[in-house]
């Protein structure tokens, strides 16, 4: 094989700025895009066309269709994120490797079927988390590796995400998404988005905060407690959700984690990150992203103190478009690892295992905060 098929199923506005990133990466082509909705499949064909220089490319209204009417190698399922882990699996039993978006699951019952398809069919399972491949958490990671922060002690995220405007609602004949509004639009048939239905946890959407933390300790938590502010946003009256939620979190080495999730609450943006904040503290040092647009990121050491860093999400020898792509110069990674894992046959850095320990940890989070912030035992996928 020299080049990658992929199939892009789910061609809403996520895979849209996605495909014009992928349809850059020399060895895969994108050969066939599917969405449940016709005017959004037509979106995406007309956008390879005229973005990425693509040919008429088969487009389909289902899942079924698309493999019965292109042959692929691979798919990037981008649809409502409850509703990937089957498809995925149905794809993988038929020996087709598969990139889900994040998250990767939304239960345990979810993490455990992924781990038991990769295992018994074989084929590549990549989550496609992009923030582990911001420049600066590869230089935390190395710094760690080397044993120049110590002892990890405890590790700090928050994913602080307010938009004015979400969109709550879809329109269930064309996929119409209607965005600000926390009631339905009247006189039209919609229903709730994966959004509005995630928000009610906020918690949930923790892969950007864990998979770039966990990585740096090269670890897996195993207990979590978790509370959030009540139901019902305070911004937003009438707006059913949680505006925040915050778990402790311990890790198998014994690394604490605090972790905070919001989206409906306004909150200042960081230079680089915007949404996302980081810190590591180490026995011997540690480092920390900056807080907001008017600080820069910082290292502590016990000889030199305080010192400010340029580092960056941008890795700075990379191509001009791999720069240039989304969050920060990230999103091109994702598929350029699945793809080189595919076609090198190795494990994708952000496999099964790894995917589901950015999940778990979330999902028990968010049964703690219903019981009151009771500890919660995180399992461990890679038992058997
Ligand atoms: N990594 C990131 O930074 C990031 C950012 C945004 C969204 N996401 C993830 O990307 C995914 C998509 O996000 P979005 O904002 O584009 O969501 P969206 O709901 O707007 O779009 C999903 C699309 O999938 C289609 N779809 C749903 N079920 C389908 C099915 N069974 N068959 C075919 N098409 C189907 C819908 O019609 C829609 O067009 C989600 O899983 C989300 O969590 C990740």
């Amino acid at each position: 094989m020299e080049k990658v098929r992929l199939g892009i199923i789910g061609t809403g506005p996520r895979a849209r700025i996605l495909s014009r990133t992928y349809a850059k990466q020399p060895q895969l082509e994108i050969v066939a895009v599917c969405d449940q909705f016709e005017q959004n499949v037509q979106y995406m064909q007309k956008d390879l066309k005229e973005e990425s220089g693509y040919g008429d490319i088969p487009g389909y209204t289902s899942y079924e269709a698309l493999l019965k009417g292109t042959p692929v190698d691979a798919l990037f399922i981008a649809i409502d994120p409850q509703d990937q882990v089957d498809m995925a699996c149905d794809a993988m039993e038929r020996g087709i490797h598969v990139m889900t978006e994040v998250p990767c699951a939304y239960t345990i019952e979810q993490c455990q079927k992924l781990v038991d398809t990769v295992e018994r069919t074989g084929v590549k399972y990549q989550l496609a988390e992009q923030t582990r491949y911001w420049s600066f958490i590869r230089i935390w990671r190395e710094m760690a590796r080397a044993g120049k922060l110590g002892d990890i002690l405890q590790m700090e995220g928050e994913y602080m995400h307010y938009e004015a405007n979400w969109d709550y609602f879809v329109d269930r004949k064309n996929g119409e998404l209607f965005y600000g509004s926390a009631v339905a639009p009247q006189g039209r048939d919609t229903r709730p988005t994966w959004r509005y239905r995630s928000f009610k946890h906020p918690i949930f959407y923790l892969p950007h905060t864990l998979s770039p933390l966990l990585s740096i300790v090269d670890d897996r938590v195993d207990k979590v407690s978790c509370f959030g502010s009540r139901m019902g946003s305070y911004q937003t009256p009438g707006l059913e959700v949680r505006d925040l939620e915050t778990a402790l979190m311990h890790t198998f080495r014994g690394t604490i984690l605090k972790v905070s999730a919001g989206f409906t609450t306004p909150h200042g943006g960081r230079s680089g990150t915007w949404a996302h904040w980081y810190n590591v503290i180490g026995t011997k040092g540690s480092v920390e992203w900056n807080r907001s647009t008017l600080d820069k990121p910082k290292q502590y050491t016990l000889q030199d103190g305080w010192s400010e860093q340029d580092w960056t999400t941008e890795e700075q020898q990379a191509d001009e478009f791999i720069k240039s792509s989304g969050h920060g110069g990230a999103d091109y990674y994702p598929i350029d690892s699945f793809v080189r894992a595919i076609l090198d046959d190795t494990t994708p850095p952000m496999g099964v295992y790894r995917a589901v320990e950015t999940a778990a940890p979330a999902i028990m989070a968010a049964k703690s905060c219903e019981r009151g912030g009771e500890l919660m035992e995180v399992p461990n996928f890679r038992n058997k």
